[in-house]
């Protein structure tokens, strides 16, 4: 029969498979995909060659995984766990061929990809860094379910396959040829002719002692003893149940049948079907970033200071040259000298750090503007200021190069007064810290182009951030719907509820850190600053404990001091939590789905998909719960608004049910 997706060139020593799956940029197992490989297999079976050799002929990777999409219409347990054999049986065949199988990896290998290569006898990758290897379905709420949970113990030893399985982390190729996942790396010219040498191979491994040691029978309740504490350091077993089931799979010591099983339970889960969503949130942020050619290879960026300095410093980590401005000498110093962490601490290969020093350019005198492609201003968060500045940058630029600002509260509408050409000023929002937060918002002014936002959403793309669209008004949508959050924990801690016990109930929510810390982490200054900017468009209240203390030079972590006392190493003092009566977790949570509700009616962003996507890519919001505004959906309107109004009964109006939910 003929294949749509794979290749088959029978020569004379091997047969070579090759996977391009029609459509598509990336190689994805879909179920056609996979029926082709089944039939192909019946064929070898059939009439075995020699050898065989599997890989994939698009350049973006190997394989990147089963075709999530398709999770989506899996109904029930049942129909999972048969998903689960119909793949186990394809690499089960795959495995029982009786000549030498070789995987040839290049790029991304994932999930199912991963599974695939390990049915194999040997496999070759690529020497570089680009080669990642890996099993990431925890991510998505579920065990590897296409023999990965049985084979990769057996080929790595059991502790390195679960850190692989429990983090979903993916390894480089080295790290992937030191715990003997992969047998050979070789550049990519050498690749085919490394393979060719395999197929000949009749070389067995065996795992040495110490690495098969922990997974003898006795030692397991152990090992899976410790690894669930380590796990639940992380995770929450309501929350994210999977890590929990792969380490209780491995205890007993799983079999195909278990992990099918176990893969249609994980797959109907309500965590797992949020994190699925998420995932494809971010997918559908990203493809939005590549409709278009960003233009850019030079990059201006001007004020080096937390913001500015970071956004340099990652631009430049991303291959752009980058050029660095500020008034101030030293600001431009201390901002390189971070930069120099962060490659060290990306990069790793020495030449690969000089490269990355190297495009990141110092420029106190701000020539280097001239030559760039896309400005980006993070200076003082003034109006003047930035007036005056970008009315000097126009002049000095070319006509196609992008103007963005990080401003996080002045409308685009203000700055762009002192343009010729107000059509070419674009926000760009970073987050706090830069390394870390995966959103940029792409602020629209009135007056912002549809091509200056075509490319600076491509450009966001270009440097792995996921461009999110919103509207020029107060706060965006993040900031937006933070403060009113954090304002709440701040009401709740002058009510005299401890802290520990306001950031335990947001834990137990789900979220990645409690308020009250995340404030202290944020800065109490730059939260003041924020709620006073908001606080005349949206009504919202500064509390005057607040006030106090930032007055007092109680400024969060980075001063020792905010709502908690932090030690030399920034750990967070924490007295014990006391139990309350008051619904802290509702009173919080409340406040994030009235003003994501509020943005929405507004159309600050376009759709639930952009508040979900923006709340966790841009503040860590629970996950597993798909996004507050999934989330509000599951409770139903109705009762959202009906606790919001018993709520504005007992505390006020800030609780008043937005009009969007009704
Ligand atoms: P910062 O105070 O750390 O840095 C500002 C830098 O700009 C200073 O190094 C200063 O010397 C320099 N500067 C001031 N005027 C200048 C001029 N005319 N020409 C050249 N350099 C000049 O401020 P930060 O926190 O980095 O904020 C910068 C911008 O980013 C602001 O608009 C702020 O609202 C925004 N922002 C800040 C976030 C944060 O968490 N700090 C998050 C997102 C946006």
């Amino acid at each position: 029969m003929s294949a749509k997706h794979w290749s088959r060139d029978d020569r004379s020593e091997y047969t070579l498979l090759t996977l391009d799956v029609q459509g598509k940029s990336a190689n994805v197992l879909s179920r056609e995909v996979l029926e082709e490989l089944d039939s192909i297999l019946t064929d070898l079976t059939a009439r075995p060659p020699q050898g065989l050799i599997i890989r994939s002929g698009k350049k973006s990777g190997f394989i990147f995984g089963a075709d999530i999409n398709e999770f989506l219409e899996v109904k029930d347990e049942k129909i999972g766990a048969d998903v689960a054999r119909y793949g186990q049986g394809i690499f089960n065949k795959l495995e029982a061929l009786p000549c030498r199988t070789v995987a040839v990896i290049h790029g991304n290998c994932l999930g199912g990809g991963t599974e695939m290569v390990l049915a194999c006898d040997y496999r070759v990758a690529r020497d570089d860094d680009g080669t990642r290897i890996g099993l990431p379905e925890v991510r998505l709420g579920i065990n590897p379910g296409f023999g990965g949970t049985v084979r990769l113990p057996k080929l790595v030893g059991d502790l390195a396959a679960l850190d692989m399985m429990l983090t979903g982390r993916a390894l480089r190729a080295r790290a992937a040829r030191r715990i003997g996942l992969v047998n050979d790396l070789v550049p990519e010219r050498y690749l085919l002719t490394a393979a060719e040498a395999w197929v000949k191979s009749r070389k067995k491994f065996t795992l040495p002692l110490l690495k098969r040691l922990p997974g003898w029978a006795p030692l397991r309740p152990l090992i899976a003893a410790m690894m669930t504490r380590q796990v639940k350091k992380k995770a929450r077993p309501e929350h994210y149940p999977a890590p929990f089931r792969i380490i209780k799979l491995w205890l007993n010591a799983a079999n195909y049948e278990a992990e099918a099983i176990s893969l249609g339970q994980m797959m109907v889960t309500e965590a797992s079907r949020n994190l699925v969503r998420v995932f494809l949130l971010s997918e559908n942020l990203k493809r939005q970033g590549k409709t278009i050619d960003h233009g850019v290879s030079h990059v201006h960026v001007i004020g080096a200071g937390v913001m500015g300095g970071d956004i340099a410093a990652w631009a430049a980590l991303k291959g752009f040259r980058v050029s660095l401005q500020d008034q101030r000498e030293e600001a431009i110093a201390k901002a390189i000298k971070r930069a120099y962490g962060l490659f060290r601490k990306k990069l790793k290969d020495k030449r690969q750090i000089e490269a990355a020093m190297d495009r990141l350019i110092p420029d106190i005198s701000g020539d280097a503007v001239r030559h760039a492609d896309l400005v980006i201003e993070a200076i003082i968060e003034d109006e003047k200021a930035k007036q005056g500045l970008f009315k000097d940058v126009e002049a000095k630029v070319g006509a196609n190069t992008i103007l963005a600002t990080n401003t996080s509260s002045i409308p685009l509408e203000v700055i762009c007064q002192s343009l010729k050409d107000p059509s070419r000023l674009v926000g760009l929002h970073f987050f706090n810290p830069v390394a870390m937060m995966q959103l940029v918002e792409i602020v629209k002014g009135e007056q912002t182009s549809e091509t200056m936002l075509d490319r600076a959403r491509a450009f966001t793309t270009a440097i792995s951030r996921l461009p999110l669209d919103v509207k020029s008004s107060p706060g965006f949508l993040v900031n937006r719907i933070l403060m009113p959050y954090l304002i709440e924990a701040m009401e709740l801690a002058g009510e005299g509820v401890s802290l520990a016990t306001i950031d335990q109930a947001a834990l137990k929510f789900g979220m990645p850190m409690g308020p009250i810390q995340l404030a202290d982490t944020v800065g109490l200054d730059i939260c003041l600053f924020v709620a006073q900017e908001l606080s005349e468009p949206l009504g919202i209240t500064v509390p005057d404990a607040l006030a106090k203390m930032v007055a007092a030079g109680k400024l969060g972590r980075k001063s020792g001091q905010g709502f908690y006392r932090y030690d030399k190493k920034g750990h967070a003092q924490k007295p014990a939590a006391r139990s309350s009566n008051v619904s802290v977790a509702d009173r919080l949570v409340m406040r994030i789905l009235n003003e994501a509700k509020a943005c929405l009616r507004e159309g600050v962003v376009a759709n639930i998909d952009a508040v979900d996507a923006g709340m966790v890519y841009g503040t860590g919001f629970a996950p597993f719960r798909g996004g507050p505004m999934h989330y509000a959906e599951m409770l139903g309107n109705e009762t959202v608004s009906h606790t919001l109004y018993r709520l504005s009964e007992e505390y006020g109006k800030r609780f008043q049910p937005d009009a969007g939910w009704s």
